[in-house]
């Protein structure tokens, strides 16, 4: 993925921030843990990178915007570094190409682990003297590295799929037999404020916040579910091109989609689905995952609804928020609804929305280098909301804009209706 965005005010105290460093770098070492060094060089895609990449990728984002720049007599880990763990700041010179990041064998895991504890070590000395400029752009370190820690598990989930000898079947329990019925809450049309307030950390694409002009709307009150999903398969919802985007069809055509990612049928005709801990059935009462936009699109239209826009669904989670499967959950992979009321807005599935990724009336990307974190994506890409199970909570809030190609399908994205 491509979020970032520029460092906003940070309110965050220099112990806070020592804390909240150390605890996210472990966390990333956490999430890696049962994988070989094998596994963490897997690249099944372009789109996704190794295990290893991301792990030696954030920790280059330290030493890069904030140790050589600010700390006199910094020495760099590897000054090959500089060029090697490059994602795409064009600015700073040229990257290897994204699709050959699973050729990198060199450096080994192990000299990646070296160059992570080599930049902790130096930047918690520095931040004894840091200035706020500094502290700002830790701030803004962490939750970069926070976004790689979810895309650390959507791209090994795919990659360990991809390969021939697939992790076996756990007995992944089944999280409730019947979800929440699905409800509507009312929300009044009129000029509506959305972005975000100030308070806290947020990337430059989610200001400046700004009045936007809603007609009155409802949203469903929990995701979309495997069960209902399943009734839209069987209806011929892959089948019906008069459901679909013109692009969506064509994907459905040229990709053979019959089913969300990493679903297959048994031989009786009913469905499993890959997890991070193996296969496990597909129970009717969880939410459905692994949908591109185009298949959220359809489904709605199926069903008589339609996905939210992004201000409806900020306008929502403001009003009712409710908080499901996180990261820190470590099952990854999202929990059915249950309860009263509204569920799920935050974790258990990245939810899309109808909007298209640009610009805030206003926007400013940051000065410099680090300008290129966000705005420079902002074409042919969809917004999703709410955060999954692969998010770390601490990561996600109501303003909080994702995105991704509508054909994308590894991320932990699923359905909220709106009408
Ligand atoms: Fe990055």
């Amino acid at each position: 993925m491509t979020t970032t965005a520029a460092p906003q005010p940070t309110t965050i105290s220099r112990s806070a921030l020592r804390g909240r460093f150390s605890e996210v770098r472990h966390t990333s070492l956490r999430i890696t843990d049962g994988l070989s060094p094998e596994d963490q060089m897997l690249q099944s895609m372009p789109e996704a990178s190794p295990t290893k990449w991301h792990l030696a990728h954030t920790t280059w984002f330290f030493e890069t915007f904030i140790l050589q720049p600010y700390r006199p007599g910094y020495k760099p880990f590897d000054p090959r570094y500089k060029y090697l763990f490059n994602s795409y700041y064009k600015q700073l010179g040229a990257h290897p190409y994204r699709g050959s990041r699973g050729l990198m064998s060199r450096p080994s895991l192990q000299q990646v682990h070296a160059y992570r504890d080599y930049v902790e070590r130096a930047l918690l000395a520095f931040l004894e003297d840091a200035g706020n400029d500094v502290l700002e752009l830790v701030e803004l370190g962490l939750n970069h590295e926070q976004q790689h820690q979810e895309l650390i598990l959507t791209d090994i989930k795919h990659a360990l799929w991809s390969g021939p000898l697939r992790p076996d079947c756990v007995s992944a329990s089944n999280s409730a037999d019947s979800a929440s019925p699905l409800t509507w809450t009312e929300f009044e049309g009129g000029i509506h404020l959305v972005g975000h307030d100030g308070s806290g950390f947020a990337f430059d694409n989610e200001s400046p916040r700004h009045q936007v002009l809603l007609q009155p709307f409802q949203i469903a009150s929990r995701a979309v579910t495997n069960g209902e999903y399943l009734e839209f398969m069987r209806d011929g919802g892959y089948r019906r091109p008069e459901l679909w985007l013109s692009d969506g069809w064509d994907a459905v055509c040229s990709q053979r989609w019959d089913a969300p990612l990493y679903w297959e049928r048994h031989d009786d005709g009913s469905w499993r689905q890959f997890t991070m801990n193996g296969f496990k059935e597909v129970y009717p009462a969880e939410p459905v995952c692994h949908v591109s936009f185009y298949e959220a699109d359809a489904y709605a239209r199926w069903s008589s609804a339609r996905l939210p826009t992004e201000e409806e669904w900020e306008v929502a989670a403001v009003r009712v928020p409710s908080r499901g499967t996180f990261l820190e959950d470590y099952i990854f992979y999202p929990r059915a609804a249950r309860g009263e009321g509204n569920q799920q807005m935050f974790g258990d599935v990245w939810e899309w929305t109808a909007s298209p990724y640009i610009a805030y009336p206003g926007f400013q990307p940051a000065a410099g280098l680090i300008g290129e974190y966000n705005g420079k994506f902002m074409c042919n890409q969809m917004v999703l909301r709410g955060g999954s199970c692969a998010t770390p909570s601490s990561h996600i809030r109501a303003s909080y804009r994702n995105f991704f190609p509508p054909q994308a399908r590894w991320q932990f994205s699923g359905i909220r209706l709106a009408r």
